[in-house]
């Protein structure tokens, strides 16, 4: 039987997906993050499902060089060195569509948190000093009518736009790309018009090269007195240093992240703040889009082995086997 290697306990029927149709491995310990432990694990598998923190470096497909697929349970790939797939013919899969809903929830609940000071107000509840309704306590700043910008216009975005009209909000989008249809409809605008006009960031655009440190000091500077940044798809994306000097000369109103520059670091002029929500990276951690999400590595891992297109190809790859379907 052909061999599958999974980094990492898989929810829903993922795994039973995968034990019915190859030898299926488990690494049930924490996170393969090195390159070797990693190699090691795969060994001679023909397909590998990832998670973010598996590093799929070009030595580690050389060390795997029976390896037709990686299976990423994820919909960012920035984990795999993509050149070094192309290159050496192992396809790549990810998973998007089944988290965008889940994952813009979370954006607009962070949005809803530094707007509205959730974690101080619960803080300030727990730690015994509510003595009763206060016309002043707590303040936050209402979104109403205030314009939203939206960093890469991509499925994740648009589902936070949705949530963002409907909850009276403007909104105002960015692109690199050429975007065929635009919906729901927004204003679109260059990426420094939009920091500099938007009362409220959230960033949704992939790690790569050109997307490292999209937001730095001078973008930062561009954003209004008062703004609010919310970040819940890669951390580098921000230089991290600069959104804390910005946060430290009261130039913004706050931030909302779900993840670090060097996750799972948290750059420690972060965690006393208070005008800052702070998450472990659980954009799509609902028991259901987990569950789908492992399910649908698992499909492309075996229609990859079954030798016919899978769901949703990052890589094509070659296809060197088969097993039966
Ligand atoms: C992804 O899928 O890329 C997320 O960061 C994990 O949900």
């Amino acid at each position: 039987m052909i061999e599958v290697a999974a980094t990492s306990t898989l929810p829903g029927r993922a795994e039973t997906m995968l034990a019915d149709r190859s030898a299926l491995r488990v690494h049930r310990g924490p996170a393969l993050t090195g390159e070797d432990e990693l190699a090691a694990f795969i060994g001679s598998a023909a397909a590998a499902v990832t998670l973010l923190a598996n590093p799929i470096t070009a030595r580690v497909l050389d060390l795997c060089p029976g390896l037709s697929v990686v299976g990423n349970v994820a919909v960012g790939y920035d984990n795999v060195d993509i050149a070094a797939a192309e290159a050496r013919g192992v396809w790549v899969t990810n998973t998007p569509d089944v988290l965008t809903e889940a994952t813009a929830d979370l954006a607009w609940a962070l949005v809803l948190a530094v707007t509205r000071r959730l974690a101080e107000a619960e803080a300030y509840l727990r730690s015994g000093r509510f003595s009763g309704w206060g016309l002043d306590l707590l303040l936050g700043t209402g979104i109403q009518g205030k314009r939203l910008g939206i960093v890469g216009y991509g499925r994740i975005g648009r589902a936070v736009a949705r949530r963002a009209l409907a909850s009276g909000m403007e909104v105002a989008y960015a692109d690199r790309g050429e975007l065929a249809d635009v919906d729901p409809p927004a204003l679109r605008l260059e990426l420094d018009e939009l920091l500099a006009s938007c009362h409220v960031v959230s960033l949704h655009a992939p790690l790569n090269p050109e997307t490292r440190h999209l937001i730095d000091a001078r973008r930062l500077a561009l954003m209004p007195a008062g703004a609010v940044l919310v970040n819940t798809a890669r951390g580098p994306l921000v230089d991290e240093a600069a959104l804390v000097a910005a946060l430290e000369r009261g130039r913004l109103g706050g931030a909302g992240l779900d993840v670090f520059e060097r996750e799972p670091e948290v750059h420690p002029g972060l965690v006393g703040r208070r005008d800052v929500v702070l998450l472990p990276h659980v954009g799509s951690a609902t028991r259901e889009t987990r569950a789908a999400m492992a399910e649908l590595a698992a499909r492309n891992v075996l229609a990859v082995l079954a030798g016919s297109e899978p769901p949703t190809p990052v890589v094509r790859g070659r296809w060197k086997l088969k097993v039966e379907s």
